[in-house]
């Protein structure tokens, strides 16, 4: 075992991706579930975003969740890559949940980027995202990528506009990934109440280098309902929500 570990991404191999430099065991890259997930993210999106430990986070948060009452909601889906290794990993049709997946599937939505985010390149970023491609703005493309499911939603538009086409009554997974705080910010308050105690509400870019707005967004959105957001080396944020999941 130590010697298939060490062949592996056990002890003496260095992570080195997404900056993100660890020495500490990252096994879970030799998983076969994991790499099976893994492998349907990077085929949704077309490339390898060299973001394991960031999916690994992903894959535990909805496995986790997958287990309490309600639905999945990802407020910024783009390609797909995390929300199908979700549900490759999941095998997501046997869970009986419903996904809800919102994007405008066209980059952000320049209404919607606070000043903030403004000072920090969020537009600029935003038009080089689009023009190399990164962020699609081929919703037929994304559709068939997601055609092997069916329990799941493409809710296409701006996002505040969107979220009241989720009709989930409960959530026990909350991802938000659309690089700017204004969105994200009213996401997070429009499905609070409807989280489950234990829910998973997972931040892509909480901690991440060039986001600072949405890190003080969010921390007062958590510090205003007694919570505090756990701050991860990968550059993202998660929060369970409280109360008893018995
Ligand atoms: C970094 S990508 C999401 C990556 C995705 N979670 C994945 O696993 O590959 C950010 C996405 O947020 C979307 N977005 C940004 N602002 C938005 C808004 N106000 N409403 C809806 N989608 C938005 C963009 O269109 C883009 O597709």
């Amino acid at each position: 075992m130590i010697a298939a570990a060490e062949a592996g991404h056990g002890e003496g191999h260095i992570y080195d991706q997404d900056g993100l430099q660890s020495a500490h065991n990252h096994e879970f890259m030799d998983d076969p579930v994991f790499r099976k997930a893994y492998a349907r993210g990077v085929r949704a999106a077309g490339r390898d975003y060299e973001w394991h430990w960031r999916v690994h986070v992903g894959l535990w948060a909805a496995s986790w969740a997958s287990r309490l009452p309600g639905d999945f909601v990802e407020c910024g889906v783009n390609r797909g890559f995390l929300s199908s290794a979700i549900m490759d990993y999941l095998t997501w049709d046997s869970l009986g949940k419903h996904f809800y997946l919102l994007d405008t599937f066209k980059g952000m939505d320049e209404r919607y980027i606070s000043a903030q985010d403004r000072a920090a390149g969020a537009i600029r970023k935003n038009l080089t995202n689009l023009a190399n491609g990164f962020y699609t703005s081929n919703t037929e493309e994304v559709r068939a990528n997601f055609a092997e499911w069916k329990n799941l939603s493409l809710i296409e538009g701006a996002i505040p506009e969107t979220l009241s086409q989720v009709q989930a009554d409960q959530i026990c997974y909350l991802h938000l990934d659309m690089n700017c705080s204004t969105p994200e910010l009213a996401a997070a308050e429009f499905f609070w109440d409807r989280l489950t105690p234990g829910a998973c509400l997972l931040l892509d870019d909480y901690a991440y280098r060039g986001y600072r707005a949405q890190k003080t967004t969010m921390d007062c959105f958590a510090q205003a309902r007694g919570n505090m957001i756990l701050s991860l080396p990968t550059g993202q944020g998660l929060l369970i929500k409280p109360g008893s999941t018995r």
